[in-house]
C-alpha cells in the first residue's frame, strides 16, 4: 500500500517539474507561454508545498531549486576548457570594412563572407558546462584563462535550463559546455536601485554594475533575490554534435533549451551587417536591457578555424561599438601632468557628472593643440564623452554658454613637477620635461613596471610609489629590490603585515617571463602585445640585446618605429645600466622556450602543499612560461594535481575522480628542468 502510494507520489511530484520544465522554456526561450503567469504560480507553490512535506523528493535539478543554497565561504576558480576571448572593437564603418577585406584576404577568397550579426549586450560573460543534459558548473569569464565558480548563483536565474530536454531528435552531449552574457534589464535595475534607496543602501551605477555584483553574492539567496536574465550566444567544447556554423549552432542550443536574442541577425553579407548596426542604433533606447554595439561573427566554422585567433581575440569575430555617451559639464581647472616619458598632458578638471553610469571628473585634453583647436577655456562648458574603459575627453565647447568670464588657458614654458626645460616632441603636438630623473617621470616609470602586466608586485601600488619616490625611497627600478619590512613599515597606514606581503610579492616577482620583462621595461611603442611577439621572436633576454635594428624590423608585426623605439632604446647608457642593475638583484628572465612549452602545453595543473624548491607563485610562473595553466580547484578537466607536502582536500578529490596526481620532481621533470 505504501509502496504504490510512493510512486502515486513520485509521478505526481515528476509531472509537475516536467510541466514547469516546459512552461520555463515556452516563457524564456520561445517567449510564447502557454499558461498565465498566475496559473504557473499556483503549480509551483504546489510543488514547493510536496516538496516540503516529503522531502525525500527534493532535488538539485527540480524547478523549485532556484531560490539560492547554503552560502559559501570564497569562490573556487576553475580553468575554462578553451579560454573565454575578448572582441576587437570597430568605432565606425569603415573599421567594419577593413575587417571583412581582412578576412577575404586571409582566406584568399573575394566571395562575400556571410556573417552572423547580434547585439552586444552590457553585461558580464559566464560559461555553463552540461555534463548529459544536467548543468554542473557555471564559472565567470575571469581572466580569460580562470573563472570563479558561480554554479549556486546561476542556478536561480531562472532562463538559464538546468536539465536540457531532446527536442527535435537533437542528442544531449555528453558534454555540452555554452556561454552567455548575464544581465540586467533596465526595469529590474530601476526597481532593485529603489528598493536599495529605501534600505538605506547605495545605488548601483549602472545595470552592468548591479548584474555583475548580483552574481558575485557569495550567498546565492541573495542573487536569487535579483532580477537577473541571460542570452546565450556561443560555446566552448561540446561532443556528440556535428556542429557547422555558428547560427545553426544558435538553432540547436534554442531546441535545447537555452534563451537566444532574439534580435540576432542570421546569414547576412557586409552590407547587411552595416544596415543591422544602423537599425540597432536607431531602436537601443527602445530595448529592455542594455546594449553597447553589435558583435559581428564569421559564420562558417571551418572558415572561423581557419581564421583562427590571437592570444587576445578572434579573428573571426569583431565587435562594432556605438558612439560614446556624452554629456554637458563645466571646466573648472586645467592641470598638466608629466607621463612616463615626460610628456606633458593637459587635463581638464570637471564639475563631476555622471557619464552613461561612470563618475566623471577629470577629461584629456590631449596637448596644447588640441585646447587652441577646439579652444577650451577654463569656465566653459563642454560636452565630455566616455568610451568603454578609456579617459574621457573633451569633444567641444558650448559657446552659447560662454559668460565672457572664461580664461585662457596657457602651457607651463619648464617642467611643472621638476621645472626642467621642455622640448617639442618629433611629431610637435606635444612638449616633453626633458629630465629623465622627473619625479613625475620616475613615478610613472616605476608604477607601470610594477603593475598588474609587468612585474606584477602585489601591494605596490600607485599611492605607495607616489609616498617611496617622494619620501626618496625610490630613485630606480633597482631600489623596488632593496626595500625591506623595516623601510616599508615606516610609511603611513603600512602594518607591519602589509610590509612583509609586499616584501614577499617582490621576493616572488624575480622569476619573470621574458614578454613581461620587456613590457616592464616601458620602452615607447612596446606595449603588451609587441612586447610578446619580441619574446616569442628572439626567446632569451640576451639574444634580443643583441638584435639589430634590420632583425627588428624583419618581425612580423614589428614595424620601422617600433624598431627604431628599441634601439633607441638600448643605444642609451641609462638604460642598460638601469637594466644591469635589475638583473644584478637575481631577477631571471625566463626563457620563452617553445621546446620546453612542449610538455605542459594547453595542460592545467592544480597545485596543493608545500613545494620543497619554489613558492607557489614560482611554480605558477614556471609551469605558465611552460605553456601550461594553473587552476584554483581540481575539477575534471584537470589534467594533474601537484602534491607537495602536507596537501589539502584537493588530494582526496583528484584520487576521487581520477585525476592524475604528480610530485614535485615529476614537475620540475616536466618543466624540463
Ligand atoms: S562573443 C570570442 N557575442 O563581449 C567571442 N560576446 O568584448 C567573444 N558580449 O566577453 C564572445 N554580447 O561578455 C559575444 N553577442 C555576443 C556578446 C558578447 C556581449 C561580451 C562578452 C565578451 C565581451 C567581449
Amino acid at each position: 500500500m505504501q509502496k504504490s502510494l510512493d510512486s502515486a507520489l513520485i509521478k505526481i511530484v515528476e509531472d509537475l517539474r516536467r510541466t514547469l520544465h516546459k512552461h520555463n522554456y515556452r516563457y524564456y526561450v520561445l517567449d510564447d507561454p502557454e499558461v498565465s503567469d498566475a496559473e504557473y504560480d499556483r503549480m509551483m507553490q504546489e510543488l514547493i508545498a510536496l516538496e516540503n512535506e516529503f522531502p525525500d523528493l527534493s532535488h538539485p535539478d527540480s524547478p523549485t531549486s532556484r531560490v539560492g543554497a547554503p552560502p559559501l565561504d570564497r569562490f573556487e576558480t576553475v580553468a575554462h576548457t578553451l579560454p573565454m576571448l575578448s572582441l576587437d572593437n570597430g568605432f565606425n564603418d569603415e573599421d567594419i570594412i577593413e575587417f571583412d577585406r581582412r578576412i577575404k584576404k586571409n582566406l584568399g577568397t573575394d566571395d562575400e563572407i556571410i556573417y552572423t550579426a547580434e547585439p552586444k549586450l552590457d553585461g558580464v560573460a559566464v560559461e555553463f558546462v552540461y555534463e548529459n543534459g544536467r548543468l554542473t558548473t557555471a564559472s565567470t569569464r575571469g581572466d580569460g584563462i580562470n573563472g570563479e565558480v558561480i554554479t549556486s548563483n546561476a542556478r536561480t536565474i531562472r532562463s538559464v535550463p538546468l536539465l536540457l530536454e531532446n527536442r527535435k531528435n537533437i542528442p544531449i552531449p555528453s558534454r555540452l559546455e555554452v556561454r552567455g552574457e548575464v544581465f540586467m534589464g533596465r526595469e529590474g535595475f530601476k526597481r532593485l536601485n529603489n528598493e536599495r534607496l529605501n534600505h538605506n543602501l547605495p545605488p548601483f551605477a549602472n545595470p552592468r554594475n548591479a548584474a555583475a555584483g548580483s552574481l558575485r553574492q557569495l550567498d546565492s539567496k541573495i542573487t536569487a533575490s535579483r532580477p537577473l536574465e541571460i542570452f546565450f550566444y556561443g560555446i566552448g567544447v561540446v561532443t556528440d554534435l556535428d556542429l557547422e556554423s555558428h547560427w545553426d549552432t544558435l538553432v540547436i542550443l534554442k531546441n535545447l533549451g537555452f534563451r537566444m536574442n532574439p534580435l540576432i541577425r542570421a546569414k547576412i553579407a557586409l552590407k547587411g551587417v552595416l544596415d543591422y548596426y544602423r537599425e540597432l542604433v536607431e531602436m537601443r533606447f527602445q530595448l529592455p536591457y542594455d546594449i553597447d554595439g553589435v558583435v559581428i561573427k564569421v559564420d562558417s566554422f571551418s572558415m572561423q578555424r581557419f581564421l583562427g585567433s590571437t592570444s587576445r581575440s578572434p579573428r573571426w569575430a569583431m565587435a562594432y561599438k556605438f558612439k560614446a555617451h556624452q554629456e554637458t559639464t563645466r571646466v573648472t581647472n586645467i592641470e598638466v601632468q608629466v607621463g612616463r616619458t615626460g610628456v606633458l598632458t593637459p587635463v581638464a578638471h570637471l564639475e563631476t557628472i555622471n557619464i552613461g553610469g561612470a563618475l566623471v571628473s577629470r577629461a584629456t585634453l590631449h596637448n596644447e593643440q588640441e585646447i587652441k583647436r577646439k579652444d577650451i577655456k577654463i569656465g566653459d562648458t563642454v560636452l565630455v564623452q566616455r568610451a568603454g574603459d578609456v579617459i574621457p575627453e573633451v569633444v567641444k565647447v558650448i559657446e552659447s554658454k560662454r559668460t565672457g568670464k572664461e580664461e585662457i588657458f596657457k602651457m607651463p614654458l619648464g617642467c611643472p613637477v621638476c621645472h626642467s626645460s621642455v622640448v617639442r616632441t618629433e611629431s610637435e603636438a606635444a612638449l616633453r620635461c626633458v629630465n629623465s630623473a622627473c619625479p613625475a617621470q620616475v613615478k610613472e616609470r616605476i608604477k607601470h613596471f610594477a603593475s598588474k602586466r609587468a612585474f606584477n608586485i602585489d601591494g605596490l601600488g600607485d599611492k605607495l610609489v607616489e609616498q617611496l619616490v617622494d619620501k626618496g625611497l625610490l630613485h630606480s627600478y633597482a631600489d623596488i629590490f632593496h626595500l625591506n619590512e623595516k623601510t616599508l613599515a615606516c610609511l603611513e597606514r603600512m602594518g607591519p603585515k602589509s610590509a612583509e606581503n609586499i616584501v614577499n610579492a617582490i621576493e616572488e616577482s624575480k622569476q619573470i617571463t621574458l614578454a613581461r620583462f620587456v613590457f616592464a621595461l616601458g620602452i615607447h611603442h612596446v606595449g603588451e602585445h609587441v612586447a610578446g611577439t619580441l619574446a616569442s621572436t628572439f626567446e632569451s633576454f640576451e639574444n634580443f640585446l643583441a638584435a639589430t635594428t634590420d632583425d627588428l624590423k624583419a618581425i612580423d608585426g614589428v614595424g620601422p618605429v617600433v624598431a627604431k623605439s628599441v634601439a633607441d632604446f638600448f643605444q642609451q647608457d641609462e638604460n642598460r645600466k638601469a637594466i644591469e642593475a635589475i638583473i644584478a638583484h637575481g631577477i631571471t628572465v625566463l626563457r620563452e622556450d617553445k621546446k620546453i612549452g612542449g610538455a605542459l602545453k594547453n595542460k592545467v595543473l592544480v597545485l596543493t602543499g608545500t613545494l620543497g624548491n619554489m613558492t607557489r607563485a614560482e611554480a605558477k610562473k614556471n609551469i605558465e612560461t611552460a605553456g601550461g595553466r594553473v587552476a584554483g580547484s581540481v575539477s575534471r578537466n584537470t589534467d594533474y594535481l601537484v602534491a607537495g607536502t602536507s596537501p589539502g582536500s584537493k588530494l582526496k578529490r583528484a584520487h576521487d575522480i581520477g585525476v592524475q596526481i604528480i610530485d614535485e620532481k615529476t614537475l620540475l621533470e616536466l618543466l624540463g628542468d
